[in-house]
């Protein structure tokens, strides 16, 4: 009996089929993203892990000048998340609800540990966008959310900690083949070619800061002080390690950007109103925060992916853009012949 209806079972499937596999191949992304993505390489001790996307609008209040915003949607959630832009726009803030200062930190704020496989559970901290340029020229942002950035220490000073952060790789394909990789560090970031990255298989590595989540495509020490070089050792530093390896596709919603139209389309079963909201992602900068040549311990959260030139001719958002052949983007024979 078991075995007649499962016959059933897999010959009613077979016959629909054809049928569910081509709705499926119009909603989805090309396999050469997934096959491609990049595996993020946690820092041991960060404290503050990937998070999901959702939990943040769940554990926040939306808030313009420390107001709470009237009128919003009960419950704001992904799903219309961009009605804040009539409401405030850019001053929007989804603010914490006892302040970045609090003690003890609330528990989201430390997201989700990858587990063996590098899932999530059933967090959601990756966004992947793809951007058609045509003629095979496809450009794959993978975005990935951590409730809350870590600064860096200088001179026994902590600065720049802030509610949410979003940082990103991008690959740029060439005809379904991966020829550059950018990653986001701070304010800008620095792009490899595909071959010189370290890899697991066809999927480049991408070693995230600690508490920054800043991306490099080496292990080690980081110096940052100037945007798009690193040297092993300076003012400002970032660590990273092989701690915990994240595997972003397992835990991630899928779309595509049209750069002519500036529309995202989902691309499967994902929420889409908050790729276009367009206000901040964590509480803005305390009020009379003390700062020290213009860096403060606390600063405000940032925007999200659509502000990350997601229409981009070279592989860096900007000009001149050098794509380092080698791993080692602060090889000092380069930077200073
Ligand atoms: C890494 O960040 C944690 C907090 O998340 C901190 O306790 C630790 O000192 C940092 N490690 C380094 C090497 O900076
Ligand atoms: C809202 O912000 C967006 C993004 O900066 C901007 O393009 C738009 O003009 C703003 N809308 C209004 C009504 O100010
Ligand atoms: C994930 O599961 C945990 C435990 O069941 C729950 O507390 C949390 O709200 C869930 N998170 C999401 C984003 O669904
Ligand atoms: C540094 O640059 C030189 C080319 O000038 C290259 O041969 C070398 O492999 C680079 N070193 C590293 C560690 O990437």
């Amino acid at each position: 009996m078991h075995g007649h209806t499962s016959c059933l079972a897999a010959l009613a499937l077979s016959s629909i089929q054809p049928v569910a596999a081509s709705l499926k191949a119009a909603a989805s992304l090309p396999q050469y993203v997934y096959e491609y993505a990049p595996l993020v390489w946690l820092y041991s001790g960060d404290a503050y892990r990937p998070s999901d996307i959702g939990a943040q609008v769940a554990n926040t209040i939306p808030e313009v000048n420390w107001n709470a915003v009237n009128g919003t949607p009960t419950p704001l959630t992904l799903d219309n998340l961009d009605s804040l832009n009539d409401l405030g726009n850019t001053s929007v803030y989804l603010t914490t609800h006892n302040g970045i200062a609090q003690e003890p930190e609330p528990s989201w704020w430390f997201g989700v540990t990858p587990n063996a496989q590098g899932r999530t559970g059933n967090a959601t901290g990756c966004a992947i966008v793809t951007v058609n340029h045509g003629a095979g020229s496809l450009d794959a942002f993978y975005f990935y959310f951590y409730a809350f950035n870590r600064g860096d220490i200088v001179l026994g000073e902590m600065f720049g900690d802030h509610i949410g952060d979003w940082e990103h790789n991008m690959v740029r394909f060439a005809n379904g083949t991966p020829t550059a990789v950018w990653y986001s560090q701070h304010s800008y970031g620095q792009a490899f070619t595909y071959n010189a990255v370290e890899k697991s298989g066809k999927r480049p590595y991408s070693y995230s800061g600690n508490g920054t989540h800043a991306n490099y495509a080496t292990a080690g020490t980081h110096d940052h002080t100037i945007p798009g070089v690193t040297f092993p050792d300076g003012p400002l530093e970032d660590y990273t390690d092989r701690g915990v390896l994240w595997d972003p596709t397992l835990n991630a919603y899928s779309y595509t950007y049209d750069p002519s139209s500036l529309t995202f389309s989902a691309a499967g079963d994902y929420p889409l109103s908050w790729l276009n909201f367009n206000g901040q992602w964590g509480d803005d900068q305390p009020p009379n925060e003390p700062s020290i040549f213009g860096q403060a311990k606390y600063v405000a959260g940032p925007n999200g992916p659509k502000f990350k030139d997601l229409d981009r001719s070279n592989v860096c958002p900007a000009s001149p853009c050098i794509i380092w052949p080698f791993k080692e983007a602060g090889n000092s024979s380069i930077v200073i012949a």
